[in-house]
Parts: C-alpha cells; sequence; structure tokens
C-alpha cells in the first residue's frame, strides 16, 4: 500500500473510532503533520481489535452463526487504553507527562473515580499513587477490598497544570472515554470520590454534602459519593462520615450482586 493510502486508511479507522466513541467533532488545531501521525498511528494499533471483531463475525457468517459475534471484552478494552494514551482531544495533551487510563481488575464489579491526575500520577501513569492514593487504598480496604480488585480511574486523564481545577470542555472531551470505560467493565458499583467525580458523574451542581448520603445512578449503575481521599486527608473530621459513606458503599455493592472481595475489611 501506498504510503497515501496507508495515511487514509488510518484517518478512515481513526474517524470512525472517534464516531464509535460518540464524537461529533474533531479538534485538530495546532496539531503539528508529526503529532497527527502519532496520533493516527495510536488509532491504527486501537484499531487492530476492531478487525480481529470483524474477522470474526464475517468467520462465523460463513460457519452459519449469528454475526453478532462480539470483540472479546478485554480487546476492546485494550483498543480504548490505546486509544485514551494517544489522546489529543484538549489543551491537557500539551503538557502532560504521561496519560492516566487507570488501573486495576478491567472487570471490577467495583469503580473507584476520582478527579484528575496528580504530579505523581503524572509522571507514574497510574492513578492514585501520591499520599491521597495511600489513603485510598486504606478506604476500599476498610470495605474489604484489595486496591487490585477495583477498577480505580479519574474523571480527565491528564493532569491540569499546577492541578487546576478541570474546566468543562475537558471534562466534555474526556467524558466519552469514562462512559465507554463503564460499558466494558460493567461495574456492579461506582464510588465517586470528592464534589469533581460526583457532580460529573450526576451531572450536578449541588454540594458534595447535597449529594452524599444517597445512592445516585450514572449509566444505570449505583453511585456512592463520599470525600476525595485529599480532602480527609486535611480534614480529618470527615473521617466519621466518609465511613459511612463507604459503608453505604459496600451495601450497595453486595445487593447490586458484586462479586464478594477478597481483602480483610480494615
Ligand atoms: N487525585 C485524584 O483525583 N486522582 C488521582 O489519580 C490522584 C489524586
Amino acid at each position: 500500500m501506498s504510503e497515501a493510502a496507508t495515511l487514509r486508511d488510518l484517518l478512515v479507522r481513526y474517524l470512525r473510532q472517534r464516531a464509535e466513541l460518540g464524537d461529533r467533532e474533531l479538534f485538530l488545531g495546532g496539531r503539528s503533520a508529526g503529532q497527527l501521525l502519532e496520533r493516527l498511528q495510536a488509532a491504527a494499533v486501537a484499531g487492530l481489535s476492531q478487525a480481529t471483531r470483524t474477522g470474526r463475525a464475517a468467520a462465523a457468517e460463513v460457519e452459519g452463526q449469528p454475526s453478532s459475534v462480539e470483540a472479546e471484552p478485554a480487546d476492546e478494552f485494550e483498543a480504548l487504553r490505546a486509544e485514551v494514551l494517544g489522546c489529543t482531544r484538549c489543551r491537557l495533551a500539551d503538557n502532560r507527562t504521561t496519560v492516566v487510563f487507570g488501573e486495576g481488575d478491567a472487570t471490577a464489579d467495583l469503580l473507584a473515580v476520582g478527579e484528575a491526575p496528580g504530579y505523581e500520577e503524572d509522571r507514574s501513569g497510574r492513578p492514585f499513587v501520591g499520599p491521597a492514593g495511600q489513603l485510598l487504598d486504606k478506604m476500599l480496604g476498610a470495605i474489604g477490598f484489595r486496591r487490585d480488585e477495583v477498577f480505580i480511574c479519574n474523571v480527565l486523564k491528564c493532569r491540569p497544570p499546577r492541578n487546576r481545577d478541570p474546566v468543562a470542555d475537558e471534562v466534555a472531551s474526556c467524558r466519552p472515554y469514562l462512559r465507554r470505560q463503564v460499558e466494558l467493565i460493567q461495574p456492579k458499583a461506582v464510588c465517586a470520590f470528592g464534589r469533581f467525580a460526583a457532580q460529573t458523574l450526576l451531572d450536578s451542581e449541588l454540594s458534595l454534602n447535597r449529594l452524599r448520603g444517597a445512592v445516585h445512578e450514572f449509566m444505570g449503575v449505583p453511585v456512592v459519593v463520599t470525600y476525595h481521599p485529599a480532602a480527609l486527608l486535611r480534614n480529618t473530621q470527615w473521617k466519621r462520615p466518609a465511613w459511612e459513606d463507604l459503608q453505604a458503599l459496600r451495601r450497595v455493592y453486595d445487593e447490586a450482586g458484586g462479586r464478594e472481595p477478597g481483602g480483610e475489611r480494615g
């Protein structure tokens, strides 16, 4: 295939993928040809699982089986990861060191959602690894979960400069990724850590305290809201109410049929 044809093929695959994620616009402003090529190559890696799926469906049809053979969820998850790791949808791509896709069990029954990567997360590419992350691990442990049994991610996958608050268009750019993560992971319960995660997931402007203490819903999955661990580190008087939120989370998780976690309750 000529270079031009390869590029055209990559671009077509990329646009299809964006459309699958629900995008109706494409932001290319300010990208050099080299950056665009890099982006398309990342999308091509992601597109591999799409090709596998198409191939499987065709094979099934030939054998007289229904053509709706699904891609392995793990393939789709890896495709999404590749997609997100190459993201240049918003200005945060300009200053990040790494994209923080999230980590943990891609089939977890519990999804923990924070705000955005901080300094250490941006450096390491892993969510919640700084002091707030250590507290997050303890919070999960308190209700019986080991960190690796949960999927942990953020609303934003890139660090805002100097940890400033995310802005609306950055959230809008990242939201399809979070939705896709929920679709693929299919958690039984979601915990929103902090005001920002709660307001984004619940599409609400209510304060954290107004959102705590109730069971909400995101894409059909029950959502419990609690304090962000970084806020708890600064305000130890919120430990007790946070503990109550976590117990409520565990109840909701159990009622939704979440698998018994293997950690010992702390
Ligand atoms: N705070 C967050 O909200 N997420 C992280 O990953 C780290 C700190």
